[in-house]
Parts: structure tokens; sequence; C-alpha cells
């Protein structure tokens, strides 16, 4: 019998259904340098138009001491000269809307830059108004040990004394012994959420974006912004991929994440981006521990959107697929908010390398070249089943670039020329996100591939992906790119996004669903993992995501072998 999980929906705002493509702007394009920049990108609209998404999300792209790659922003009014001008994100921002396409950017409210001005004045003068925007604190008794045992995110403490920092000799503040709290690195001061300031200039920057024409923001940190004020020991520690997750449940709730009271500041932000109209999104990165918590970020009155990181961090087995679709749709439909699908982001393993690992699931932070490597056809063929499974459930689903090209993790890069805070704070014990964050080969004949008019890229590209540029695989119609295409366009077609969905044979080896919506027949969605099934007689195959094994007598079907997804029709 099959068992509905989620109703058809009417077509409401844009982002319940739509495909979001994630743009690194530092590793996308380059019009200038080995850094990519907006311009670079505006190149490359006709190509994400072509691709079939219907928005962008950029990484952040201000003023920033890139300590953190950009999450470390100095000033959040202005675009980062390395990435360009003001005017070039107002020229990006119309040129987006002139593809047909909407933009997403990132807000990082949980820290800012030590170079932002207001942390400089709080430096500066500890009776500065300023200094109540950050966490500033004695330490414990003898002010020689941090106020809490608090842990960063990165690795190590979450909390520099202001006289440690290496600005400190010669400067107003080298006899500030007090201490201030860093969740990520100590080049990122946690903003203080209780300030009425902070919150106040916060509502600020996003209508200035507003005003700017973007159609929403990717939330940082989205469950960091309120802390336990009395600041608390906590003795656990979570990493940057695991987030909340998998938490033991003996652990008591940690006092600086998931906090209740981030989400009235969600309510004010929901109430600035209502004065632009109903269509613009808030979207949160709340690595939270469990669905139902997520699901409080979405509630009709917060955000539009989170990233669904149950999902990213299922290992590819049926039974976490099936649970994690399940408890997705059924936690989301809860509180009336799309589910969203994402299997790949800058802070993660790329997924056709994670796939391709022993164990499969969230990964580990990073791969060297000494560490076990992934199987690569293993991992080709499961990332592009989960990507076929993920466009075909109903809700909105994110790709980050290059997804659609396959391309893998770098994991040939050598320490020297890492960059990632969390390589340093854990002393090289993560390698960290690097691999990850490798400029796109947009062209195979040319240096760099084409990524910069020099062929200069900020991190070395590998050899291997010459095959893999965007030239070379717009010229095949078997190629990973073509795949991608014919899916978001199936998907479009098909309103897949907004179908009912149920579910098919609920303990079978493979997941089979049914996509049910009322302007067309059925389409099944199948995933196979490690036993191959036939398709049924009279199937017609819309997609699937690598060759099915030929019927071996007539009147046999196709079989649908390990790691797959097809999509099809039953003839009646
Ligand atoms: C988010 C970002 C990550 C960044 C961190 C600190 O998790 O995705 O890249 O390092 O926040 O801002």
């Amino acid at each position: 019998m099959a068992r509905i999980l989620h109703e058809q929906t009417p077509t409401q705002q844009w982002w319940n259904h739509a495909v979001i493509y994630q743009i690194y702007p530092r590793s996308f394009a380059s019009r200038h340098g080995q850094i990519g920049d907006l311009p670079g990108i505006i190149d490359h609209l006709g190509y994400l138009a072509d691709l079939g998404i219907d928005a962008v999300w950029l990484s952040p792209f201000y003023l920033s001491p890139q300590k953190d790659a950009g999450y470390d922003v100095a000033d959040y009014y202005r675009v980062d000269p390395m990435f360009g001008t003001n005017d070039d994100a107002i020229a990006l921002i119309n040129a987006v809307h002139e593809h047909g396409l909407r933009i997403i950017v990132d807000m990082v409210p949980n820290h800012t830059s030590d170079q932002h001005v207001w942390f400089q004045a709080a430096l500066a003068d500890p009776n500065s108004p300023q200094r109540q925007y950050y966490w500033f604190r004695d330490g414990k008794p003898d002010n020689h040990q941090p106020p809490n045992d608090w842990g960063s995110i990165f690795g190590s403490r979450a909390w520099t004394r202001v006289c440690d920092r290496a600005d400190a000799p010669g400067s107003p503040w080298e006899n500030d012994t007090q201490w201030y709290l860093h969740l990520f690195d100590s080049s990122q001061p946690d903003l203080n959420w209780d300030s009425p300031e902070v919150r106040a200039e916060f509502c600020n920057i996003l209508r200035y974006w507003l005003d700017l024409g973007v159609d929403g923001f990717r939330v940082d940190v989205a469950h960091g912004l309120c802390k336990d004020p009395e600041l608390p020991d906590w003795q656990f520690h979570w990493d940057m991929v695991s987030g909340g997750s998998k938490v033991p449940g003996d652990v008591p709730p940690p006092p600086q994440w998931n906090r209740p009271e981030v989400h009235e500041i969600y309510r004010e932000w929901r109430a600035v981006l209502d004065e632009y109209g109903p269509d613009r999104a808030l979207v949160a990165e709340a690595w939270v521990d469990n669905l139902d918590d997520m699901a409080k970020f979405v509630r009709a009155d917060e955000m539009s959107q989170a990233f669904n990181f149950d999902f990213l961090c299922s290992p590819f087995t049926v039974n976490a697929y099936r649970t994690s679709i399940r408890e997705s749709l059924r936690a989301m439909d809860n509180v009336g908010a799309p589910t969203t699908w994402v299997l790949s982001n800058h802070d993660v393993v790329r997924v056709v390398s994670r796939m391709g690992l022993v164990e499969t699931g969230k990964g580990p932070n990073g791969i060297r070249p000494t560490d076990p490597q992934p199987d690569a056809q293993l991992g080709m063929q499961r990332g592009l089943a989960a990507h076929l499974l993920q466009a075909g459930l109903p809700g909105s689903c994110y790709i980050y670039q290059g997804e659609e090209l396959a391309l893998p993790e770098h994991t040939g890069l050598s320490d020297d020329i890492r960059q990632d805070p969390a390589y340093f704070r854990t002393r090289g014990v993560e390698a960290g996100r690097d691999g990850c964050r490798i400029p796109m080969p947009w062209n195979s004949q040319l240096p760099g591939f084409g990524f910069s008019p020099s062929g200069e890229t900020w991190l070395p590209q590998p050899e291997e992906w010459r095959d893999l540029a965007v030239d070379v695989q717009l010229s095949r119609s078997d190629s990973t790119l073509a795949l991608f295409r014919r899916l978001f366009a199936a998907r479009a077609e098909l309103r897949m996004a907004q179908a009912q969905l149920c579910e098919v044979e609920e303990d079978s080896p493979w997941l089979h669903y049914i996509s049910r919506h009322d302007t067309r027949d059925d389409v099944h969605i199948l995933t196979v993992f490690d036993t191959p099934t036939p398709l049924p007689t009279g199937a017609e195959i819309i997609i699937s995501s690598r060759a099915l094994d030929e019927p071996t007598a007539p009147g046999e079907s196709y079989t649908v072998p390990c790691n797959c997804t097809v999509w099809f029709t039953l003839s009646s």
C-alpha cells in the first residue's frame, strides 16, 4: 500500500519549489585576477539560466580580511574590492533578474570580523557603547583562564584575551585583560544579540540590500546568535560540520546553540522583509539537533526555508534516506514550510567524493592525499542517484556550484597552501574545507581552465578536471551537465516540487515513491541501493542517473543497477 508522505501543494512563493544554485564567488569565475569576482558571475548567468535553476545564493562578498573566506565581515554595506564594487553588485542583481532568476545573498549576523569598526571601537575603549555589541568578560578567578570552557567550532577555545592578540603590543589595549567570545576564529568575535543596537543595525543592513533588489538572505549560523547570558560551562564540543546533529541524548542542551530566543530575531527580520512584499526569502543555516527543531526556524512568521542538513548528513543507505525523507516532510509540513534537499555546500566534502568513502554520511572535514581516497566511480554513481532522488521530491532543492559537473573534492592539496582556519586552529588535525572550494573549470583549452583571464587560480585545480570542464560537458549529450539540464527541465515540467508524494513498499531494499500531480500521469521515482531491481513491465523511462541494464529476453524489462535512481511512468 502506498502511504502519502506529502500532499500536492498549489504553486506558492517561489522558494517553495525552487532549484537554488550556490555560487561561491571566490571560486566561480573571475574577470580580473586569481580570485573570482562579481563581474565574473555576470559573465556566466546565461550558463546558469540554461541549467534550469530558479535562483542563486551567493556566499559573502562583503569587505573582509578573508580570514574565513569572507564569513568574517568588516563592512556589511560594502563589496570587498577583491570581488568588485557596490555598482558591480547592483549590476549583478539586475542581470540576475534579467535572466529570470532570483538572488539570495549571505548575511553573517553571529559575528563580525575583528576589523569591523564596531570591534575596533570596542577594543580601543572598554567604555565605548560598542563594547556591549560583543561578549567581553573577565576570566576565571585569576583571569588567566577564559570565562568558560566553550570550544571554537574551528578547534581550540572560544575565547581570546584582548592583551594576547597579535596586534596588542603598543596598542591602547595592550593591558586589557578581558576576554572576548568567538565561536569560530579569534578574528570572528561573536555579536551580543541582547544588544538593541546590534538588532537595529542589522535591520538597517537588511534594508540596504533589499533596497538594492535582493530576493532574500541565507542566514549564516542562524542557530548561534543567542547565548545563555550566564555563559555557563558546557563540557562538550561540536565540530564544524556535525554541528548539532547527532549530539548524544544525554548531553545537556548547549548554552550557545539553538536557544529559543533566536526566533524573536527572525520574527523581527521577517517583518523587515515583508516591508518589501511577500516574496523575499530568509534561509536558515541551522545545524540543529533534529528536524523538529529545524522546523521551528521556518514557522509562518519566521524564515522561509532551512537547509536540510539531516538529508545532507544521511549515509547513502535505504534506511537512512527513507527515514530522512519521511521525517523531513513530516516536520516541515507540520509548520507549513517547504522541505529543502541539499547534498553539498562550501563546508563539506563534495558529494561525489563523500559518497565514495567507506562510510558515507557527513564525511570528514576534508580529505588529504595521505587519507583513504574515495572510490570515484562508486561516489559518482551514488552522488548522481541522490541528486535524481532529491530533484524528484517535493520542495526546494539546492545545488552547489560544480555539482552539475560532478566535480570531486580536490584531495591532492598540499598542506602548505591550505587557507581554511579550521586547518590552522586544529593544528592540522582537520584538513579543512579548501578541497571543496576549488575554482570552477570553464574551458578545457585555457590556462586555469578559463577561470580567470590570466589562468591564475587562488587554489590549484586538479589536472583531471580538464575532462570535466564546462566546454567538454556542453559538447557531450552523455555528460553530467547534460543530465542535470534534463533533470531540472523534467522537474519543472512535471511539477515534481508541487506534487503529492507517496511511498510505495515501506520496507523494501530500494526506495520507491510516486509523485502525483493532477495535471499529469504519475511519475515513479525508484532509487536502488545494493540490490539490482527490474523495472515493472510497461515502464517508460523519463530519466535515470546511469545506464540501466538491458533486458536479456524479449518481453523482459530493464533492470535498475545498484546505486541508481530512475524516474518513469507506467503505461496504463
Ligand atoms: C557557516 C559558513 C562557514 C563559516 C561559518 C562561520 O557555517 O557556512 O563557511 O565558516 O559559518 O561564519
